[in-house]
């Protein structure tokens, strides 16, 4: 049996995140992804990654990233590797090296590439202290030292592999985004939840050409090199981009409504002196009413609804909305995530000569 064109695509390329690549190469990762999705569901045997390991690091919890990335690897043939950051010597950046107990990512990077084929890291939040871009640091730096590729499975600026999963899920609903009124919007959490999903999605969106419109209360800028890429994709793309506080006035007309938490930006280095998670909190609790309903929804002229997960019921959205709204794709976006991300594991771990 031959190997399809997929394998070995990008072979040996790191996946930190989609803007790095064009809109040809999203469409060719959805196209492998089609195809992956179509023999998983046939039973079509996909041994393409066979004798292969992909490293896990997990700094924080999951259940669909790891879960569809370990059950990936094995369809795909190979084997996937948990690693829990406590459980090794806690992989560092180099002005945080405690003796005996984390150990320099440089050198990390360097032995995991002798052992395997790709690693895998998740990192925001506490576990990259509340400083917005150091996760992203953190992953550059695996990148920087690896010889193997380094997928990013969220950062606290992008979560790649959900955006792949979402524009396929739309794809798969809406064949052509262009023109249409794609929605990213705050939603009320009592949590305190990373900027990379927003992100990622309004990217994909703007490399789409779809009129992206992001919602959110003042203070919940996204990280302006970023919404500076956002603008720059949507020119190169044929979009437009603009920026509201009112989520209702958002979603009037709306293709697709993306509503979800993040933080203010404010609260958290380099936008303050310090890390001030109670005070974001408190800030964040005066937008409770920034809430998906089904009333909402049908008001807007009912768009698809969607949100990575996991969402928090009674806070981003009602329990009505994620179980009974007919045009949901909530488990549409974490399905896609197995097979998205076996397609970006086909292409940048496998070969085309092996
Ligand atoms: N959407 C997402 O990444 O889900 P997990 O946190 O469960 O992995």
């Amino acid at each position: 049996m031959g190997k399809p064109w997929y394998v070995g695509y990008f072979e040996g390329k790191s996946w930190l995140m989609n803007v790095a690549f064009t809109q040809d190469d999203i469409r060719k990762v959805i196209d492998a992804a089609k195809d992956l999705k179509y023999k998983f569901k046939a039973k079509v045997p996909t041994p393409y990654l066979v004798g292969k390991t992909l490293f896990m690091l997990f700094y924080n919890r999951s259940l669909r990233t790891r879960n569809s990335f370990e059950a990936g690897m094995f369809q795909l043939g190979g084997h996937a590797h948990f690693l829990s950051p406590q459980d090794v010597y806690t992989p560092t950046l180099p002005e945080d090296m405690i003796p005996y107990k984390t150990e320099a990512i440089s050198d990390v990077a360097r032995v995991l590439s002798r052992y395997g084929d790709a690693i895998a890291i998740r990192i925001y939040g506490d576990a990259a202290k509340w400083i917005i871009g150091r996760g992203h640091r953190v992953v550059e730096e695996f990148a920087k030292w690896s010889a193997i590729p380094v997928l990013n499975m969220e950062d606290d600026l992008y979560h790649p592999f959900q955006a792949l999963a979402d524009i396929m899920a739309v794809l798969e609903v809406i064949p052509n985004i262009k023109g249409k009124k794609f929605v990213v919007s705050y939603a009320y959490s009592g949590g305190l939840k990373p900027l990379a999903v927003p992100q990622s999605v309004a990217a994909i969106a703007a490399m789409f050409g779809a009129e992206v419109v992001i919602a959110h209360p003042p203070g919940f800028e996204f990280v302006d090199d970023i919404m500076n890429k956002i603008r720059e994709l949507s020119d190169t793309y044929g979009g437009s981009v603009t920026v509201t506080h009112n989520m209702k006035e958002a979603f009037e007309g709306a293709a697709v409504v993306y509503p979800k938490a993040w933080s203010p930006k404010g609260f958290f280095p380099p936008y303050s002196s310090a890390v001030n998670k109670d005070g974001a909190k408190e800030y964040q609790n005066k937008f409770k009413d920034w809430i998906v309903t089904m009333e909402l929804l049908e008001a807007s002229g009912k768009p698809y609804y969607m949100h990575c997960g996991p969402a928090d019921r009674g806070q981003e959205v009602t329990d009505e909305v994620l179980d009974k709204y007919e045009k949901s794709l909530y488990f549409n976006e974490a399905e896609n995530r197995l097979h998205v991300q076996k397609a970006v594991m086909a292409m940048v771990m496998g070969s085309k000569y092996e």
